[in-house]
C-alpha cells in the first residue's frame, strides 16, 4: 500500500467512527470511500447494524460482496450520514467531485442526507477549485450542441473516453471534463452549469459538505467542520 493509500485509508476509517447502530448510511464511490466501505463491512461483521444505500454501481457491487445490507433508494425518505471521497476542497468546504464519474448519484445522496462527510488525503486541499477539469453529465443527444454551451462559460470541454467511446455513466450519459483553470464563484458557476438544457448535474458540490477529514500521509488527522 502506497503512502497515498494510508492517508486515504486513514480519513474513511476516522469518517465512519462516526456510524452509529439504526443509521442509513450513503455510500460514496472512489478509491478513498473504497476504504470507508470496507471499514464500515468490517463493524457490520463486528455487530453493527446499518442499513445502506450506494452511490454507483461499482460500490453497490462492493458491499454487497462485503456483506453491507443494502435498501433501495425508493423505500428511503432520508440518510443519516454519507460518507465519500472529493476531487478538490477549498476553504469553504466547496467541492470537486466526479471524478469517477458518480456525480449524479452523489449528489442526490449528499443532497439528502443529514450529514455529509467528506474523506480525501491532503493532495485534494486546494485554496480555489478549477485546476481538477470539473465533470459535467450530459445527456447524450445534441451533445455537441451542450458542449457548445458549456465552452461558452470560458472552460475548455472534452468528452470523457473509454477505449476510444464516450464514456457511459450508471444512468447512460456522458461525462464532459472541462478545464475552467480556475473557478472565482463556485456557488454561481455550479448553478449556471446546470441552467443549461442538456446538462443533467455538474461536479460543483457548494454548501453541502458538513465535514470534511484530510489525511496526510505521514499520518495527520485534520476536521473541518462546516460552521451553520
Ligand atoms: C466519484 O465520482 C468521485 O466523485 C469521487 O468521490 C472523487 O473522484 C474522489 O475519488 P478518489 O477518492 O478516487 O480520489
Amino acid at each position: 500500500m502506497t503512502a497515498m493509500d494510508t492517508a486515504k485509508r486513514l480519513a474513511a476509517e476516522t469518517a465512519v467512527q462516526r456510524v452509529e447502530d439504526g443509521m442509513i448510511v450513503g455510500l460514496g464511490t472512489g478509491s478513498t470511500a473504497y476504504y470507508a466501505i470496507a471499514r464500515i463491512a468490517q463493524r457490520v461483521q463486528q455487530g453493527l447494524r446499518i442499513q445502506a444505500v450506494a452511490s454507483s454501481a461499482r460500490s453497490e457491487a462492493l458491499a454487497l460482496e462485503l456483506g453491507i445490507q443494502l435498501v433501495p433508494l425508493s423505500s428511503i425518505s432520508g440518510i443519516d450520514l454519507t460518507i465519500d471521497g472529493a476531487d478538490e476542497v477549498d476553504p469553504a468546504l466547496h467541492l470537486i467531485k466526479g471524478g469517477g464519474g458518480a456525480l449524479l448519484r452523489e449528489k442526490i445522496l449528499a443532497m439528502s442526507s443529514n450529514r455529509f462527510i467528506v474523506i480525501a488525503d491532503e493532495s485534494k486541499r486546494v485554496a480555489q477549485l478549477g485546476r481538477f477539469p470539473l465533470p459535467v453529465e450530459i445527456v447524450p443527444f445534441a451533445a455537441n450542441l451542450t458542449i457548445a454551451k458549456l465552452r461558452e462559460l470560458g472552460c475548455k470541454p472534452s468528452v470523457r473516453m473509454v477505449e476510444s467511446q464516450e464514456y457511459k455513466t450508471d444512468n447512460g450519459n456522458y461525462i464532459v471534463d472541462c478545464a475552467f483553470g480556475g473557478i472565482a464563484d463556485p456557488q454561481q458557476l455550479e448553478a449556471r452549469i446546470n441552467a443549461i438544457a442538456g446538462v443533467v448535474e455538474n461536479g460543483l458540490f457548494t454548501h453541502m459538505a458538513s465535514t470534511v477529514i484530510f489525511a496526510s500521509q505521514d499520518g495527520a488527522i485534520s476536521v473541518l467542520e462546516q460552521s451553520r
